[in-house]
């Protein structure tokens, strides 16, 4: 079931950029990739490095820790093809990023 958090005002958010998150006790990456929001479970499969720490490039993030990195659109690893990282909902409404947290 979906459970939408406010998580970000969109002015916060510039295209190009991420920010990390805690939406309801869970550590998000947020996304902004052409002025199209993403958002995928922040913390890296790896050794649990900041993903909303990282540096996004179109739409590949690359973790600041070992240099894993993601589509942010999908969470498709960029090398590892079983290797996807759990994505988020997003929603935009009056200027703010809603996340779907779910239950
Ligand atoms: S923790 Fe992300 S690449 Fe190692």
């Amino acid at each position: 079931m979906a459970r939408w958090i406010a998580a970000a005002q969109v002015a916060d958010v510039p295209a190009g950029t991420c920010r990390e998150l805690v939406v309801a006790e869970r550590i998000v990456a947020l996304f902004c990739v052409d002025g199209e929001f993403f958002a995928l479970d922040g913390v890296c499969p790896h050794q649990g490095g900041p993903l909303g720490q990282g540096d996004l490039e179109g739409c590949v993030v690359t973790c600041p820790w070992h240099g894993w990195q993601f589509d942010v659109r999908t969470g498709q690893h960029q090398v590892h093809p079983n290797l996807v990282q759990p994505r988020l909902a997003v929603r935009i409404d009056g200027g703010t990023v809603y996340v779907d947290v779910g239950d």
